[in-house]
């Protein structure tokens, strides 16, 4: 397959992302929010000592509206079309008009200095023919 040059960036620090709240940081550019996820169980695709840590494109795959994270019921909501995702399952749409799953942004972990950092994406972010522009 074709490798896009996806660039790194560092996402936040293990110490600085409370369990079940959103660290909200731009990626692979300034137009793109995405939120980062420490489940605190080992979840699908999860980095770091537990597996636990995601991240996923902030923006609804049904017309972009902006998702927000009900911590809860430990699912990203969509207030436009009620769509809901599911962080604890590869970012999966549960229902609603949404057709495609939240994208994943792919995540490194170092357990040296205890960062994340962003290294790509995994599904098409809204409103985009290519992730990287
Ligand atoms: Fe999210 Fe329609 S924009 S459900």
């Amino acid at each position: 397959g074709t490798t896009l040059p996806y660039p790194r960036k560092a996402v936040s620090k293990i110490s600085g992302m409370k369990v079940n709240e959103v660290t909200t940081f731009m990626y692979p550019d300034d137009s793109s929010p995405c939120y980062a996820l420490r489940m605190d169980t080992p979840v699908v695709g999860g980095v770091g000592p537990k597996g636990d840590i995601v991240a996923f494109s902030a923006m609804c795959t049904h017309m972009g509206c902006p998702v927000t994270y009900d911590g809860g019921s430990r699912t990203f909501k969509c207030g436009c079309h009620f769509t809901i995702f599911d962080p604890e399952k590869g970012g999966q749409m549960v229902c609603g008009q949404a057709t495609e799953d939240l994208p994943k942004i792919l995540l490194e972990y170092d357990n040296a200095s205890g960062t994340v950092t962003a290294v790509g994406v995994d599904g098409l972010i809204f409103g985009r023919q290519a992730n990287i522009l």
